[in-house]
């Protein structure tokens, strides 16, 4: 992809900061707003977890019936914003979102605590949950007996995606609201670089 060999590599400035910020976050650095839009132009955010980033994109995990799923089955085009207050930076990350390879997805799940994993089966994500939080917790109960001990495989309600960057943009708070801002456009597979007003 665009930025490998060039010398202009947004992905390198995010592991920059994305490190930089693991060290002084309280929890969560990899929290990041997912924006997704669907065939109406409606928009909907939620926060999810990049679990990892290299250069093929930005990777999270999550229900594939879920409303954010929906979206981008319909609408590919999605973009995610990080914030770190510890560190006064912002990235906003704007491209479309494609799927992981099934067996990085089969990877992942597989290191997952058995909780989360068991989580995962019984959450019908973005669903209505008529029984209330008490109905959820049981139904976890019962899928956990039921499984005993068995290896639990992921789902395929369940998988990775992958958002490519067409767009990065770093903000740096800095004094008198005279921030910083730098945008990365992918064009002719390299990164061009520009600055804008804050
Ligand atoms: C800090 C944080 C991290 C989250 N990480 C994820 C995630 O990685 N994947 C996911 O599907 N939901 C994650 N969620 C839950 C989502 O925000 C959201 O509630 C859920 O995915 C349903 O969204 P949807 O109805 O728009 O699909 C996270 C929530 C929080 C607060």
């Amino acid at each position: 992809m665009k930025s490998k060999q060039n010398k202009l590599d947004p992905i390198k400035i995010f592991e920059k900061w994305y490190l930089e910020a693991k060290k002084s976050e309280l929890n969560n650095p990899n929290a990041c707003c997912l924006a997704t839009s669907d065939l109406m132009g409606y928009p909907s955010a939620r926060m999810i977890l990049v679990k990892k980033f290299d250069e093929r994109g930005f990777i999270f995990y999550t229900n594939l019936n879920s409303k954010k799923a929906e979206d981008f089955s319909r609408n590919i085009k999605v973009a995610l914003c990080f914030h770190w207050k510890s560190t006064g930076k912002q990235v906003r990350i704007e491209g479309p979102v494609i799927d992981l390879p099934d067996q990085e997805a089969d990877d992942y799940f597989e290191s997952r605590e058995r909780e989360s994993q068991i989580g995962s089966l019984v959450s019908k994500q973005s669903k209505l949950l008529t029984d209330g939080i008490s109905g959820l917790d049981k139904e976890f109960m019962i899928e956990k007996r039921k499984l005993g001990n068995k290896k639990i495989l992921r789902p395929s309600f369940w998988s990775g995606k992958i958002v490519v960057p067409e767009k990065i943009e770093f903000w740096k708070s800095r004094n008198y609201r005279l921030h910083e801002r730098i945008l990365f456009t992918a064009f002719n597979n390299e990164w061009k670089k520009e600055y804008l007003y804050p």
